[in-house]
C-alpha cells in the first residue's frame, strides 16, 4: 500500500484528508499534541524543531507527502509575522528539499488569498499574485521556496470548507453554530470565492499525486459565490433562518488583515490535467450536510486529546 504522510493532521484539511485516505493508503499523520484515538498512525513532532523535516520523513518512510501544517489564521499571522515566516516559508522549503533527497512525491498546500482581488474576472495560474497581508505574503513565498528546491512538487492553491476537530475552525461551522443557535451574523456580500468541500479536495489532492502532477494548480470549487451567499446556502440546507444573516461589506468588518474582494480562481488547468470535472460547491454542501446527519462532527470531536 502507498504510504501517505500528512502534516497538520489535526487541522481542518489534514484530519479530513487522513480519514478520507485511510481506506486506500497507509496514512501517517504528524501531530504535536492535539489528537488521540484516531484510526490512523501518528508521529508526534513539533515541525519547528531543527531537523524535524528529515526526522519525520525518515520515521514515516512515505511514498507521498501532503503538507497541510501552516499558520493558517490570517489575523494570527499579522500578530506573529516571524512565526508565520517559519511555518509558512521555511518549513515547506525544508520539507520540499528533504522530499527531493528521498524521492518522495509531495503536494504543498497554498491559498487563493495570494491574489489582491482587483482583477475583473477569474484568476489563472499565470496571473501575478499581489498579497495583501502577512499570511498571503508568507504563503506566496512558501510556494516559491518549495518550487525552487524541488520543482517536482505540486503546489495546490485551495479554499475549502468542512467539519473540524474543534468544531469552530471553518466558515461553514461559524454559520452552522450561530444560525443553529438562532444568533444573527454578518455575511460579506462583496467577497467572491470558490469554496470546495474538504472531502472533494482530499480526492483531488490524491488524484494529483496518483497522476504525478507538478507545479502550480488552482484546486478550488468550480462555482463562485459571495460569503453571504455561502451562509444563505448553508441556512437553506440545514433548515435555519437565512434572515439571520445580514449582508455587509468586508471593509466594514473590523478584521485585522486586509481581505481580497475577488478570489474567483480558474480550475481549467486542474480539470484538463486530471481529465475530469472539478466538483462544484452545491453537491459538496450536500455531502457536508450528510456528514452532519451521520454524526461526523461528533466523531471528529472525539479525537480531541483531553
Ligand atoms: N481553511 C481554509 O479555508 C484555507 C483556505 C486556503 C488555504 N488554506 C491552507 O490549507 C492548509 C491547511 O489549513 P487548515 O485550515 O487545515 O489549517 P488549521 O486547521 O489551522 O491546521 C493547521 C495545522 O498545522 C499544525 N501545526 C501548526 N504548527 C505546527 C508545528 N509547529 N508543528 C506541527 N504541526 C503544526 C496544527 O497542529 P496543532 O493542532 O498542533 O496546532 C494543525 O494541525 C494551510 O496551508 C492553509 O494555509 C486553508
Amino acid at each position: 500500500m502507498t504510504r501517505l504522510l500528512i502534516t497538520g493532521s489535526s487541522g481542518l484539511l489534514g484530519l479530513n484528508l487522513a480519514l478520507a485516505a485511510m481506506d486506500e493508503y497507509t496514512v501517517i499523520g504528524v501531530d504535536r499534541l492535539s489528537l488521540g484515538g484516531v484510526p490512523f498512525e501518528l508521529l508526534r513532532a513539533d515541525l519547528l524543531d531543527p531537523e524535524a523535516a528529515d526526522r519525520v520523513l525518515d520515521a514515516a518512510r512515505p511514498d507521498w507527502l501532503i503538507h497541510c501544517a501552516a499558520l493558517a489564521n490570517v489575523d494570527a499571522c499579522e500578530r506573529e509575522p516571524d512565526l508565520a515566516q517559519r511555518l509558512n516559508v521555511e518549513l515547506p522549503r525544508q520539507l520540499a528539499a528533504a522530499s527531493a533527497r528521498r524521492g518522495v512525491r509531495m503536494v504543498h498546500i497554498s491559498t487563493d488569498a495570494v491574489f489582491d482581488g482587483t482583477k475583473d474576472g477569474i484568476y489563472t495560474e499565470s496571473d501575478t499574485p499581489n498579497p495583501l497581508g502577512v499570511y498571503a505574503q508568507t504563503k506566496l513565498d512558501g510556494e516559491s521556496a518549495v518550487l525552487a528546491v524541488n520543482p517536482d512538487v505540486a503546489v495546490a492553491r485551495v479554499n475549502f470548507f468542512g467539519w473540524s476537530l474543534s468544531g469552530q475552525r471553518s466558515l461553514a461551522e461559524f454559520f452552522v453554530n450561530n444560525l443553529g443557535a438562532g444568533k444573527p451574523v454578518n455575511g460579506f456580500d462583496d467577497v467572491y470565492f470558490c469554496p470546495m468541500f474538504v472531502g472533494d479536495l482530499a480526492e483531488m489532492l490524491l488524484e494529483m499525486l496518483a497522476k504525478g502532477l507538478s507545479g502550480l494548480y488552482h484546486v478550488v470549487g468550480s462555482e463562485s459565490l459571495t460569503k453571504f451567499e455561502f451562509g444563505r446556502a448553508i441556512a437553506q440546507t440545514f433548515g435555519f433562518d437565512a434572515g439571520l444573516i445580514t449582508p455587509i461589506s468586508v471593509d466594514e468588518s473590523g478584521l485585522t488583515a486586509k481581505r481580497s474582494h475577488n478570489l474567483r480562481l480558474s480550475v481549467h488547468k486542474l480539470s484538463t490535467d486530471l481529465g475530469r470535472v472539478v466538483p462544484a460547491f452545491s453537491p459538496g454542501l450536500a455531502k457536508f450536510y450528510t456528514q452532519y446527519q451521520q454524526g461526523y462532527p461528533q466523531k471528529l470531536r472525539s479525537y480531541q486529546q483531553s
